[in-house]
């Protein structure tokens, strides 16, 4: 029958009925698998909803041959006709936005584009993990609606986290920066807004998220090493303390859905392969309740270029053995039988990486039959690039921008002086620059030149023909431009050219003629020059910190699709700037004194090693981590309740748990009545300026000198605060003994040292005093 060939006028009933059968089971994609009109598999206990999910994956796994379970084994899934089961894409990527780096995505249609978020380092520097969930839940609200319209997956290999080691890296664009703090509570806000569980004891999935590549992966090619033959030597101490932090976060807090293994070697084990890393840490200790990806190719990557093993079914069996679940890439489709053949690996091996798929495939419902009539079942496109997710985007750029420097409060302009603008730069009038790699199709952009032109009249001059500046042919023009404007805005900086997947950088400065331009176009200009910087990584752009010529300077990372418009609002007051700087902007000089193949964080003064990170390199800096201005001051005072002495419990009352270490006195951990050691502490924010704003408040733990092996201080809370001018607010810092005030000794051991841990808090400082005292029993 036809849908709309009715012509005589009926019941209101049968319209409805007709209206339902028409629209309702097939107007989204058909179902993945268990369709309720196929009566082969309708009664099948693994298409019951009702049906416990573990009893579920065992009769399925049950009913597969074992050529079957082997095409399960990889990204692209084969269809299992005989069963129902259609053919699955595992591949999507949602960095900042739904993406189409995977092919698991596709734009076109009723479905053009998606709202493409500031990327991850930027959207980090905000430093709101209200915003990060947020961000999260929005993202995952378009990728239901393209995964319910058929052009998208709902596993999504998003968020990258690893620790923005070395500021060259072409990835750190990427990840939310060099901290493990910072980069573990981001992990878990993106997470949990992405995946939203839901359900009996939050069991089912809105969509699964990745955090990956896990681990000690942040090298792409640099210096003819690249990342496919890179062996990263990692001490146990850096491991702990830097390198799992921001996973074990994702996986014990985030509760997600799925970890991927890098493709560099770890202490000479591929990381794909290393039973100790994936079934051990991640399965073993984490307890993650999910699967195990590779990166794409990896298993491929460690046999033909790593030579890791003689044959490849002995990389299959590795792999799957060590804990691997799911293949990117063909080859645990084309060697596993053979390894099952030949004895290396046990058809109960692939069973068990299979639970682990299934298992999130139930979890996201693809199991459950029609997917419209489903939780999510009724996003469409019309939930996609909606003008609150737009608005969304934009709020996020105007919260990770961060004023490095306001000569004299030049910053913000004024709509009544500054009437026209020279807007100059390489990247004043970009769009796909501001979105960043892992980008999808944006609803659409405001550039930089834009923006400006909704608040002044502009005068536009590129002033170089890209960012790689190399000729210096333009500049006159723009510094013609400069002369004559009320105000002038330099769009610098770097783009997917200079630093990018597959691409580290060699150094830190500006490219090209840009350094040039800047000072030129400062010296010429009649009214304020500010210097906007677009990069993922840190710039070593000391000339303009030190030029009085230059009143401002920002950094606005890669602010996504509505880039232009935030730069704007910061520029013109409409946006009092509150975002932190997520890295250290180190010197030039600093990069020549380590290669980025040394993956040790802490310093080795003895041989001329700096450390890396503000946790462990104690040199010269151009901007700090967590540098960042405001239009108004902000003044900390600490509460007087706050505790400043606090006795750790330690059970066992072994003397053996009380190591002495360079002095000083630490206590195990695990050896320590964790449970009760909350400490809180109150700090007086007040907004001393004429403006309201919205203060980042950082603290940072110094604990007690024993040797070289704890940080220099340590990021263990934030929080953001917004606060009317000239009003005051307190915040309460609740701070764990274990996790915030420990540190890794050199066995990787996490230990309380005790005496004297300084909290620092921007300019004040509060000491609390920890006192063991061993743990006695109640007895009855
Ligand atoms: C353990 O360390 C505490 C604090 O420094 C000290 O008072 C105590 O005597 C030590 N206990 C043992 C058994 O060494
Ligand atoms: C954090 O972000 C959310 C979402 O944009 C926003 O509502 C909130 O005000 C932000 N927090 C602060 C303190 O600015």
């Amino acid at each position: 029958m036809g849908c709309f060939t009715i012509t005589k006028p009926f019941s209101l009933l049968f319209y409805l009925l007709v209206f339902l059968l028409c629209v309702s089971p097939g107007a989204g994609r058909p179902s993945f698998a268990c369709d309720p009109r196929n009566a082969n598999t309708k009664k099948l206990p693994f298409c019951n909803a009702n049906l416990p999910i573990p009893n579920r994956v065992r009769d399925l796994i049950g009913r597969l041959t074992l050529q079957e379970k082997i095409t399960l084994l990889v990204n692209n899934a084969a269809a299992v006709p005989r069963l129902g089961i259609s053919g699955y894409e595992w591949w999507s990527e949602a960095l900042h936005g739904v993406s189409n780096t995977g092919p698991g995505v596709k734009f076109g249609g009723s479905f053009p584009g998606a709202t493409s978020f500031p990327q991850v380092i930027t959207t980090a520097a905000s430093f709101n993990a209200s915003l990060w969930e947020l961000i999260g839940r929005v993202v995952s609200d378009e990728a239901r609606a393209m995964y319910n319209g058929g052009v998208a997956g709902l596993t999504y290999w998003s968020p990258n986290v690893n620790i923005f080691r070395d500021p060259r890296w072409g990835r750190g664009q990427e990840t939310p920066g060099e901290d493990p703090v910072l980069s573990s509570r981001y992990a878990a806000s993106y997470v949990t807004g992405l995946q939203q569980p839901y359900g009996r004891d939050g069991s089912r999935l809105k969509v699964a998220a990745c955090c990956k590549h896990y681990t000690a992966y942040d090298l792409d090619n640099w210096n003819g090493v690249d990342r496919f033959h890179f062996n990263a030597k990692v001490s146990k101490q850096d491991l702990e303390d830097t390198f799992d932090v921001p996973f074990r976060g994702c996986v014990l807090e985030g509760k997600v859905a799925s970890i991927m293994c890098s493709y560099n070697q770890v202490n000479g084990i591929p990381s794909c392969a290393d039973t100790n890393l994936l079934r051990n840490t991640i399965r073993g200790e984490w307890r993650l309740n999910g699967y195990i990806a590779s990166d794409c190719d990896s298993v491929g990557v460690y046999f033909n270029d790593q030579h890791y093993t003689k044959t490849p079914e002995d990389a299959a069996a590795d792999a799957i053995k060590a804990g691997l679940d799911l293949d990117c890439g063909p080859f645990l489709a084309i060697h596993t039988e053979q390894a099952v053949k030949l004895g290396k690996l046990k058809e109960l091996d692939v069973n068990g990486a299979l639970a682990n798929t299934l298992t999130v495939q139930m979890r996201l419902g693809m199991y459950d039959g029609d997917p419209s009539a489903q939780p999510f079942g009724h996003l469409g496109p019309r939930d996609v690039c909606t003008p609150a997710h737009q608005q969304l985007a934009l709020e996020a750029a105007r919260q990770g921008i961060v004023l490095l420097k306001n000569r004299g409060r030049s910053l913000p302009l004024s709509t009544q002086r500054h009437r026209t603008i020279a807007v100059i730069g390489p990247n004043s009038d970009v769009t796909v620059t501001m979105v960043g790699n892992y980008a999808g199709v944006p609803c659409g952009y405001t550039t930089p030149l834009q923006g400006i032109g909704r608040y002044a009249r502009t005068v536009h001059q590129p002033g170089c023909r890209d960012v790689s500046c190399a000729g210096n042919q333009l500049i006159g023009a723009a510094v013609n431009a400069a002369r004559q404007a009320d105000a002038t805005v330099l769009v610098m900086g770097l783009d997917q050219s200079i630093e990018a997947e597959f691409k580290d950088r060699v150094g830190l400065l500006l490219p090209g003629h840009q350094q040039d331009l800047i000072t030129r176009v400062a010296t010429a200009s009649k009214g304020p020059t500010v210097l906007v910087l677009m990069s993922g990584g840190p710039l070593d752009i000391s000339f303009a910190q030190i030029n009085p010529r230059v009143s401002a300077i920002l950094w606005v990372g890669y602010p996504g699709q509505a880039g232009g418009t935030a730069i704007a609002d910061v520029l013109f007051g409409t946006t009092n700037p509150g975002g932190k700087l997520p890295m250290t902007w180190y010197p030039q000089a600093y990069v020549a004194k380590l290669p980025m193949t040394n993956m040790a964080m802490r310093s080795d003064p003895a041989r001329g090693y700096p450390g890396r990170t503000y946790r462990f390199y104690k040199g010269p800096v151009v901007y700090p981590f967590g540098h960042g201005l405001s239009y108004t001051s902000f003044v900390h005072t600490i509460a007087d309740d706050a505790p400043k002495v606090v006795s750790v419990l330690f059970s066992g009352g072994h003397s053996r748990s009380n190591t002495t270490i360079s002095g000083g006195d630490s206590l195990r951990v695990s050896h320590t009545t964790c449970d009760r050691l909350e400490v809180g502490v109150g700090v007086n924010v007040r907004n001393a300026g004429s403006e309201d704003g919205t203060h980042t408040l950082l603290v940072f733990s110094v604990p007690p000198a024993s040797g070289n092996w704890e940080p220099n201080r340590q990021l263990v809370a934030f929080q953001k605060v917004h606060i009317p001018a000239g009003s005051q607010q307190q915040v309460k810092i609740n701070l764990h003994v274990c996790n915030h005030l420990s540190v890794v000794d050199r066995n990787g051991i996490r230990r309380i040292p005790m005496g004297k841990h300084n909290l620092d808090i921007g300019d004040v400082r509060h000491p609390i005093s920890l006192q063991a005292q061993p743990f006695v029993e109640n007895k009855p």
